[in-house]
């Protein structure tokens, strides 16, 4: 836990991990600067919703930007933290043209903040990195040592983020440590990600789309978890090293979509299609490194953080669809 109230930095502030980070780095009194170029992977609306809870307070500040050109040393001065979640996203989305966009938010935007940190005497740099760089690993639970063999080009791009890091670390003293997070979920959640996609079927009384034979595991990690590892993260004693955090158990899709039957009470239309490329078939953490280093533990539990995640879905839905209502 950061000691003192200090000034830091979040990139990638209004996505799904990083407004849910302000928010408590708020709450531990800490001024917070948010870096965002509110990319278009999705709607810019649902980013502002993001923020609602953090925009109006008064030790917040935003800068919309993108890292790969922004005036980083003028947002950087004085700060003593540095949260780095801006990213491209999503595992499934990362072939053909699109991989652009992935070399340009988790490659160069990483590099051109690392040159940043160069001039900017920092205590901690806490990069999000993904259990998408293990690829198909050969052991479960999978421990930080496991050779890194990513098998979607969105794996191997947060890899060379990862290893970026490093290479600023080992050349000017960068203080960097590099988190994986497996497959986050909560309140929030990307529309893109499994959850946000079974509720948003079930709602509308859609099949729900199955990729692969729903057999596949992983390990889901509760959004809240994954800051509190974050927060913690940033003033242990881990520099250099790599730690994942991970909800605590695997699960296959199958079984969540048992677990959201049961809490929300719809039947749930299943239609299986081939697996996509570029997903693991499974993943699963090994989370003593967080517990001996971070003193972390998960504390949700897959039914109690996706019935929060269901709370939270039926509510903005009955929002938006009030604003409708409202503006008809
Ligand atoms: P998100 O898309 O909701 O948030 C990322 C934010 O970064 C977005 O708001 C986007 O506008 C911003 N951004 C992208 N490129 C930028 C750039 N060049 N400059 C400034 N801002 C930029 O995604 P998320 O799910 O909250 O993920 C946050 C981070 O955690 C990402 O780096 C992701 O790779 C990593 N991660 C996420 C998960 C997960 O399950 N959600 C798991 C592993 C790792
Ligand atoms: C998630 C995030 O999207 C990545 O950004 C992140 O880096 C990654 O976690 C990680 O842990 O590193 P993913 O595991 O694919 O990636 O997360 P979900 O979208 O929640 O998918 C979970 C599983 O559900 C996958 O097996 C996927 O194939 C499956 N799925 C997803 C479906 O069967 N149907 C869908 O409509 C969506």
């Amino acid at each position: 836990m950061l000691d003192a109230p200090t000034r830091v930095v979040v990139t990638g502030a209004a996505g799904f991990i990083g407004s849910h980070l302000c928010e408590r780095l708020l709450a531990d009194g800490h001024q917070v600067t948010g870096i965002d170029s509110f990319s278009d992977y999705y709607a810019r609306l649902r980013k502002q919703q993001n923020l609602r809870g953090v925009s109006a307070h008064r030790n917040f500040v935003l800068e919309e930007a993108d890292l790969v050109d922004a005036d980083l040393r003028r947002i950087l001065d004085g700060t003593t933290v540095v949260f780095h979640l801006a990213g491209q996203p999503g595992v499934r989305p990362s072939w053909g043209g699109h991989f652009d966009r992935y070399v340009h938010d988790n490659i160069v935007a990483t590099q051109r903040l690392l040159e940043s940190l160069r001039e900017t005497p920092l205590q901690r740099l806490v990069f999000a990195s993904s259990s998408s760089v293990y690829g198909d690993a050969e052991r479960f639970p999978t421990k930080e040592t496991a050779l890194p063999r990513p098998v979607s080009p969105y794996g191997m791009t947060k890899l060379a983020a990862e290893h970026l890091t490093f290479v600023y670390m080992r050349n000017f003293g960068i203080p960097a440590t590099s988190l994986r997070y497996f497959s986050v979920y909560g309140p929030r959640q990307r529309p893109d990600m499994a959850f946000c996609r079974f509720m948003e079927a079930l709602v509308d009384g859609e099949e729900i789309e199955i990729f692969g034979d729903g057999e596949q595991t992983r390990e889901f990690t509760y959004v809240g978890d994954a800051v509190d590892g974050t927060v913690k993260a940033a003033s242990a004693d881990v520099v250099g090293q790599i730690i994942n955090l991970g909800g605590g158990s695997r699960v296959t899709v199958n079984r969540v979509l048992d677990t959201l039957e049961d809490i929300s009470r719809i039947n749930v239309r299943r239609q299986y299609l081939p697996a996509a490329p570029g997903d693991p078939r499974h993943t699963g953490a090994s989370i003593n490194l967080a517990r001996e280093r971070l003193g972390w533990e998960p504390r949700v539990s897959l039914r109690e953080g996706l019935a929060n995640q269901w709370r939270w879905f039926q509510e903005s839905r009955a929002g938006a669809a009030g604003a409708v209502g409202r503006e008809a």
